[in-house]
């Protein structure tokens, strides 16, 4: 069948598409029905079905006859550590560390915040609570204490599994000091906390508190699946919002395993025993869904990969890890290709290696730009598709459905929705606007299996951040145009995230921490273009009256305090002191118009701006940073 009847038939039927792609998924009771309408625009799916998350992962591969296949392959450049690990040796190792938990009180239901660098044992402890039932919450490692610290606040868990260390190329990330400053600074305090060792630093156990991961698995008792119902929360993932709180992505489990199983064929195109890798970290979606959940459910490789597109050891590492492992489809930022190009522009590299193997490079988390996706299709000679999708949504918005049909590629477009999705384009008012006219990219309710039924605790927050905008559709917080052929393309967020690396970051969320510099009266962050990162954020601070002190100082005080509050992943570099920010006259900050005068892009003067003279000293404080590129 071709993509336009797939998608047709699921919008004919949606019950019957979804109940159709749960056949793929072993129940433990069926679900009875699909959708479960719960009014007032929230939906759920498959409530009523009993399911394990990591019995679909894990056992069911190996009661079929594939234990001796290979469930993870961690290949860590930094350490030199290659393993791999059968799906038959993950069920046991999941299963006597699912046992351990359960042995110190974990149960369904209760959080785990899971604190790990891409080591193998971090989808162990996502697999056995999912195995117990109990929720995870995976917080990214460049996250520094404070981040972490609100978190456990959010999310109340049980314990608390971390490494000792995370390794970064040339550093090592102690975990532990921020583990344990995290717990200082929460209100809320974990039973207890198991720590894995790792060879380069064996960090300090608190007695009474911390276990050690192996010594609390010696001798327990193995844990069988828990069945829960299919709209049990799997997990909660916090992403950036417009303020400093992050929100709780919700997963329920039914939707979670249905959908993640339909893309593996019709998207990514592999079949159960293919490799298939995501160059990601599971801290962010992108891992939950296709470092750790996707390929396991579906019964493929998955690649842990501990390491950087340059610099581990050089760029040539994707194509050495290509070959190596033979990946049948790639998954990284297009931000990695750009730290690429920049290092060997020509593609020196790949010619030592054989990545014949490789069916199709794709790239999500930020805008793909056309010369990105070009060099990469040239270099490597295989399709590249450019994808859209969100911490929200969990899997694709709009893709290429290259499993069912492999559509033209129209460079710096993600292509078209995927069946579950009704992609609409909203005018103000949220009216539909015509093919190629910009507006607020809308999804119409209800929302497919598998994407967020609400934020964790904060149903209201969920309602205001994604539903009451456009009344019966979902609010995506991405601008952008459909064209004559139905092609998505995405131009810009609508609210305060920037995109850095693909890392997704609250500019609010920055501006909190600036503004809690005792000389800083006023501040603003804005997001900047940049070659290798796609955006950096600026940051421009007003001096309260009367400080004198050096600006240099002053600047370096609050890099420091981003860094220390956010974490190294927030890459806040630059800031500047100015007198004013400009505004309206109503007291709005006119952010969007400083990422303009920084990016040299036209713009028309703002009718309610209060004094366009700001906007020169704006220009000249970039200037002095070397930023406004008019
Ligand atoms: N733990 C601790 N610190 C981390 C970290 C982690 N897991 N990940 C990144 N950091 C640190 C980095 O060491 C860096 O610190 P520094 O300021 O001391 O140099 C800082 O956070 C910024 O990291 P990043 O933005 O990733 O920049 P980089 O210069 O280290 O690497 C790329 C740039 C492009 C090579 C890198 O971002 C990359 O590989 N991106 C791939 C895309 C990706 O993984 N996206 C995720 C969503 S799909
Ligand atoms: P995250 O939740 O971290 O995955 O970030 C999601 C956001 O990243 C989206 O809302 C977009 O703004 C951006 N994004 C992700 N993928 C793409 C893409 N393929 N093209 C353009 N923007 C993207």
């Amino acid at each position: 069948m071709a993509y336009e009847d797939i998608y047709e038939g699921w919008k004919q039927d949606p019950e019957s598409f979804w109940m159709e792609q749960a056949r793929a998924i072993d129940w433990d009771t069926a679900p009875g029905k699909a959708l479960f309408d719960k009014g007032d625009n929230l939906y759920e799916w498959f409530s009523d079905g009993m399911v394990n998350t990591c019995y679909n992962a894990v056992d069911r591969h190996v009661e079929a006859g594939h234990g001796a296949r290979t469930a993870i392959i961690h290949d860590s450049p930094i350490t030199g550590i290659k393993q791999k690990i059968s799906y038959a040796q993950l069920r046991s190792r999941v299963a006597r560390l699912a046992g351990a938990l359960r042995a110190k009180g974990i149960e369904k239901g209760d959080r785990v915040i899971i604190y790990m660098p891409m080591v193998p044992e971090a989808l162990e402890a996502m697999l056995a609570c999912s195995r117990l039932g109990a929720i995870h919450s995976v917080v990214f490692g460049g996250f520094a204490a404070h981040e972490l610290a609100v978190r456990i606040d959010d999310a109340k868990p049980k314990a608390i599994i971390a490494a000792s260390c995370g390794l970064e190329p040339g550093r090592v990330v102690h975990y532990k000091p921020l583990l344990d400053g995290a717990i200082d600074q929460a209100t809320h305090k974990p039973d207890f906390c198991v720590i894995f060792q790792r060879e380069e630093e064996v960090a300090h156990l608190e007695e009474g508190r911390d276990v050690d991961w192996h010594a609390f698995q010696y001798g327990v008792e193995m844990a069988d699946c828990v069945p829960v119902e299919g709209n049990h929360p799997a997990y909660i993932l916090y992403t950036s919002g417009t303020t400093g709180a992050p929100k709780g992505v919700v997963r329920h489990t039914g939707g979670h395993l249905v959908a993640l199983n339909w893309t593996m064929k019709n998207i990514y195109n592999v079949d159960p025993g293919d490799v298939f890798w995501a160059a990601s970290d599971v801290g962010w979606v992108v891992g939950h869904s296709y470092i750790c959940y996707a390929p396991l459910i579906h019964g493929n490789t998955t690649i842990v990969f501990e390491g950087k597109p340059v610099g581990t050891p050089d760029a040539g590492t994707f194509w050495r890890v290509i070959s190596e492992h033979n990946v049948r489809s790639f998954f990284t930022a297009p931000t990695a290709f750009r730290a690429i190009k920049r290092d060997d522009p020509k593609g020196e590299l790949i010619k030592n290696y054989d990545i014949s193997c490789l069916r199709a490079l794709y790239l999500a988390g930020e805008r793909a730009d056309p010369d990105t996706i070009e060099w990469a299709r040239d270099i490597m000679g295989v399709p590249v598709y450019d994808h859209w999708w969100q911490t929200e949504t969990g899997w694709t918005i709009a893709g290429n459905p290259a499993g069912i049909e492999a559509l033209p590629v129209k460079t710096g477009s993600p292509t078209v929705a995927m069946p579950g999705y009704d992609v609409q384009i909203l005018d103000e008012a949220g009216h539909e606007m015509p093919a190629g006219e910009l507006g607020a990219i809308a999804v119409k309710l209800p929302l497919p299996p598998g994407t967020l039924p609400t934020l964790w605790n904060a149903e209201d927050r969920f309602r205001k951040s994604y539903l009451d905008t456009f009344p019966g559709y979902y609010e995506t917080g991405d601008a952008g145009m459909k064209d004559e052929d139905g092609y998505l393309w995405i131009m810009a967020r609508t609210d305060d995230v920037i995109n850095v690396a693909g890392h997704r970051l609250s500019t609010g969320g920055m501006e909190e921490v600036l503004a809690a510099h005792p000389d800083v009266a006023e501040c603003a962050v804005i997001g900047v273009s940049d070659e290798l990162k796609g955006q950096l954020p600026v940051g421009f601070l007003c001096l309260t009256k009367g400080v004198n002190r050096d600006h240099a100082e002053i600047v370096k005080e609050c890099v420091a305090m981003v860094r220390d509050q956010i974490g190294p992943v927030a890459a806040f570099k630059l800031a500047v002191v100015v007198d004013r920010l400009p505004k309206t006259r109503s007291g709005k900050i006119l952010r969007a118009i400083m990422v303009k005068i920084a990016d040299g892009t036209e713009f028309k003067m703002p009718a309610t701006i209060d004094d366009p003279v700001i906007l020169d000293e704006i220009k000249d404080a970039l200037q002095t940073i070397g930023y406004a590129k008019a």
